[in-house]
């Protein structure tokens, strides 16, 4: 069973990503991603965090246990982050958050290659240094097409409807709940290759 980790997440690689631990050095991009209303308009808020925010950020998030990765493109320029918060260690189950926060970088592929960077080492087991987990999931705004084409071109599926989940420019949203199981992707990341 994968047990609760307060160690820093591991370093992964992908064709063109790398994802390495979050560390205060990129507390700045992060600030800069998550000011542009574009980026976080379908985020869960758009209030946009001061600097000492963003350190209690990750100071809690590390005292959760909470894994966040800084995602990098073949350039070594940081893109985005990804983050698995939320691991429950009896149900073998984490939530995900994705954030490619660099606009000029949309539209590559990169979501799609970030995930499945991180879903190859959320489900592999802990003998083999990995989270061993059985289920990944999230929520998305139903009108974010980008994210849900990202997630169910990895694998994820549609659980079901989150009715007016989200409250953004003067209206309800709804959420899709959305899951992948690890025999899934294994199945799906096969098929990939
Ligand atoms: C949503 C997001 C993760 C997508 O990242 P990305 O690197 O541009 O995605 P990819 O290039 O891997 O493309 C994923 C899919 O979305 C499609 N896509 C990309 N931009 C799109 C757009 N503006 N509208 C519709 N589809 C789009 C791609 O064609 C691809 O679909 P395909 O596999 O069927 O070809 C990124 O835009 C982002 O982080 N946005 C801000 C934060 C956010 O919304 N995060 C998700 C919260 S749930």
């Amino acid at each position: 069973m994968v047990e609760p980790t307060r160690s820093a997440p591991a370093a992964l690689r992908g064709p063109r990503v790398t994802l390495a631990p979050l560390v205060e050095a990129d507390l700045d991009a992060v600030r800069r991603w998550r000011s542009d209303p574009t980026v976080t308009a379908y985020w869960i808020t758009q209030a946009v965090p001061t600097p000492a925010e963003l350190r209690e950020w990750l100071a809690r998030n590390r005292r959760e246990g909470n894994l966040l990765w800084l995602i990098r493109d073949e350039r070594g320029r940081r893109i985005g982050f990804v983050t698995l918060f939320g691991i429950d260690p009896e149900h073998r189950k984490a939530e995900l958050a994705l954030m490619i926060g660099e606009r000029d970088a949309w539209g590559q592929g990169y979501a799609r290659e970030t995930l499945r960077t991180l879903l190859r080492h959320a489900f592999r087991p802990v003998a083999e240094h990995g989270l061993g987990l059985h289920k990944v999931w999230l929520t998305v705004v139903v009108e974010n097409e980008a994210a849900r084409r990202a997630y169910a071109a990895c694998g994820f599926r549609q659980d079901g409807v989150l009715r007016d989940d989200l409250y953004r420019d003067g209206r309800w949203h709804d959420q899709i709940l959305m899951s992948v199981l690890a025999a899934e992707f294994h199945q799906f990341d096969q098929g990939e290759n």
